[in-house]
Parts: structure tokens; sequence; C-alpha cells
């Protein structure tokens, strides 16, 4: 290949999925998702729709001059990809062989578990399709807690889920929300409950703050705002205090287990995507195009340099953190805002790179507002 084309070459290495089925809709969730009334009809639309969504993808990757390489990283989001059950395996085996998309030997392979919504013959088949990374919904650890949330596993399950991935010595991250309904009433503690999910080894926590609507049903109960934030710093002391880096706002992991394939989305790397309401990225052209959820067709946004260069400023700052001294070549000013973050502990530096600490997650919005008001965004 000449050196030319060779410059050209644009690869696509990442894949996110979207599986959009749920046994149950919590009355928190905003993610497309739906129950289904028939499940063998709806399976085989879905799988319709993928293969229809893969024929207009591979027109907008051509189109831009991208193609696949070995997989690095695959994700299946949902929903509750666990639902997939052997039709999934199957289907994606033969996707895979029909398109000549291949996994590369080391690719991170990331499946959406909840409790309550998974058997150990289906997990042992994903297994042998090559997943080797499990994000497991468990959300809390109190039962009441759970019960109020609306989810529909009990607490039982939690506990049955974490015991098969301990006891199996997979490589699971734990999903774990903050700010819940009635956590003043019942006096929840986050802490007693992250001790007892230590027990079965996560090698990685995404602790997520419930986000809602106004007319979420428990609206009032919701704790204020010190509540949450108390929440979220004691997290993440205690969390980095038992070996895990807080590297990004909702996410913390032991060594060498970062989620490479969210690391994508925070470097602002290209990353693919396919399922209804899934989101891909082409970071060459900054093309962000969408799925629609009832057809397979997609909607391309081009973002201009300057929202790309805003996005990927918020980006980095809520991960792996900034150059600063570029910043501050391109903008003396950013020297005052870098040392005042420092002082007031939002941000550290270190031998030019600046990142900000877990109380800067958590102010993130305002540090944010800092530069926008000394006109540095
Ligand atoms: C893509 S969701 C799907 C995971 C899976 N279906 C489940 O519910 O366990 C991934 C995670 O987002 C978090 N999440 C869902 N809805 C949320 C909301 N309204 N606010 C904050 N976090 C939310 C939960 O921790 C959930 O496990
Ligand atoms: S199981 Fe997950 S994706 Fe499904 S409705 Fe509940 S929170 Fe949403």
């Amino acid at each position: 290949m000449n050196k030319k084309l060779l410059e050209m070459k644009k690869n696509i290495e990442s894949l996110y999925l979207h599986f959009p089925f749920c046994r149950h809709l919590c009355n928190y969730c905003d993610f497309y998702k739906k129950v289904p009334k028939n499940r063998d009809l709806e399976l085989n639309d879905f799988h319709g729709y993928l293969d229809a969504a893969y024929v207009e993808h591979e027109k907008l990757i051509k189109k831009n001059g991208y193609s696949w390489v070995p997989l690095k990283t695959l994700y299946i989001g949902g929903g509750t990809p666990s639902l997939w059950g052997l039709e999934g395996t199957r289907y994606l085996e033969s996707f895979f062989i029909k398109n000549n998309i291949q996994l590369s030997s080391d690719c991170e392979f990331t499946l959406e578990v909840n409790p309550g919504s998974w058997s150990h013959e289906i997990l042992s088949e994903w297994r042998k399709i090559g997943v080797n990374r499990f994000s497991l919904g468990i959300q809390s650890m109190d039962g009441q807690v759970i019960k109020n949330l609306d989810r529909v596993h009990t607490i039982d399950d939690v506990y049955e889920t974490l015991e098969y991935f301990h006891k199996e010595n997979l490589n699971f991250s734990v999903d774990f929300m903050l700010g819940l309904p009635y956590s003043n009433d019942l006096k929840r503690d986050v802490i007693s409950e992250l001790k007892r999910v230590l027990n079965y080894s996560p090698k990685h926590f995404s602790v997520y703050i419930l986000t809602v609507k106004n007319n979420y049903t428990h609206f009032a109960q919701l704790p204020n705002e010190e509540w949450i934030e108390k929440e979220y710093l004691d997290v993440a002391d205690f969390l980095k205090n038992a070996g895990y880096s807080h590297y990004e706002v909702s996410n913390f992991a032991l060594p060498g287990f970062e989620s490479k394939h969210n690391l994508n989305y925070w470097k602002s790397s290209t990353v693919a995507a396919l399922g209804p309401s899934a989101t891909g990225f082409l970071a060459e052209e900054k093309i962000r195009y969408k799925w629609k959820t009832k057809e397979a067709v997609l909607e391309e946004e081009i973002l201009n340099n300057k929202e790309f260069e805003l996005e990927e400023l918020y980006t980095s700052l809520r991960s792996i953190g900034i150059n600063i001294l570029e910043k501050i070549e391109s903008n003396p000013q950013w020297n005052e805002v870098s040392h005042k973050w420092e002082e007031d502990g939002t941000a550290k530096i270190s031998n030019g790179h600046l990142s900000l600490t877990s109380k800067g997650f958590l102010l993130l919005d305002s540090l944010m507002n800092d530069l926008f008001i000394k006109k540095l965004i």
C-alpha cells in the first residue's frame, strides 16, 4: 500500500451494540428499551434491524474511508443484554462471520448482565463466543432500597449473581447507584453496602447518581444535594482506599482494569454503534450518528471545530485530564485558573498534566463555569 493510502486508512476497532429488551421497565430509566410481548417475533425483528443497520453503516463508513479491523473492544449494552440468550450468541456468531468482522485476540468484550435475568447455561455460551468482561446492574446491596428503586430482581438474585461471578473468577464490574429515593428515611449506608460487594472481588465499579425527570414517582423522596455530595465523596474515598483508582467521574478500577471501551469515548476516538438509539462517532470527520428506534436509519451530525473542542475538553476533564502546559501556551489565563483549582483541591497538576480530583469531578459543572467566565471556552 502506498504511503498516501496508508495515511488515509481509518480503522473501526470498537463497536457498541444496543440490545433493547428488559423484563420490566424500571420507573426511573430513560434508556431506549421495551418489554417484548412475543419474544421470538421481536427478537427476529431486532435481528432484522441489525442486519439492515449493518448495510446502512457500511455506506456511512465506506463513504468516509473507514474499514473494519479486528475489534479491540466490543460492548453489548441495553436494555438487558443477558436476556438475548442463546439466540443472541448464535445470531452474533453468524453476523460476524457473514460480515467478516473479527475480534482481536485480546479484544475486551463486555456484556451487561442484570441480576435475575441470566442463567449459567446462557452465560457459558456468551463466554464461549469471547465475552471476557461483565457489567452487573447491582445498584444497591440493601433489599429495601432495591425495592424502592423499582428493580424487578430481589436481593437474593443480587447475591446469587455476585457469588457466581466470584466463584468463576470472572472479570466483572458492578453498577451502583447513589441519591436514591428514601435514602434519608432508611439511613442508607452505602459504605457498608460496598463492603459487602468487595467480598466478591469486582475489578471495577461504575457509580452513578440517579438522574430523573420532574414527573418521577418518588421525586419528593429523593435526598437533598448535601446528602448526595457526601455519599459521592465517601464512596470515592472508600473505593480509593480499597485500591480502585477514580479514573472517570463515575468509574473506579483496580490497576489495569479500566474499561478500554469507555476510554475510547472519553478520548473522543472512533467508536462504531449499531442498534436502536445507539450512538457512534467517526473521529476524523467529527461525525456523530444516532440510530432511529423504529427503523434502521441513522441520523448524522457533524460537529464543528468549536463544538468538538468543547466536548473534548469536557470529556478529558471528566477522565484522563489535560496537558496544562499546552493550554497555558494557548491562553495564559489557564495558569490562574489551574492554580485556583489546585488550591481548592479540585485538581492536581503533575509533570504538566492536570487531572481532576474526586472533589473536582463532583464540581465539574462549576469548574466549566470558571472556564466560561474567563472566556477559556
Ligand atoms: C445502560 S444501564 C443498563 C444496565 C441494566 N439494564 C440494569 O439496569 O442493570 C447502565 C447503568 O446505568 C445506570 N442508570 C440507569 N438509569 C439511570 C438513571 N436514571 N440515573 C443514573 N444512572 C442510571 C444504572 O446503574 C445501570 O446499571
Ligand atoms: S433493567 Fe436497566 S435498562 Fe431495563 S428498564 Fe431497568 S434500568 Fe432501564
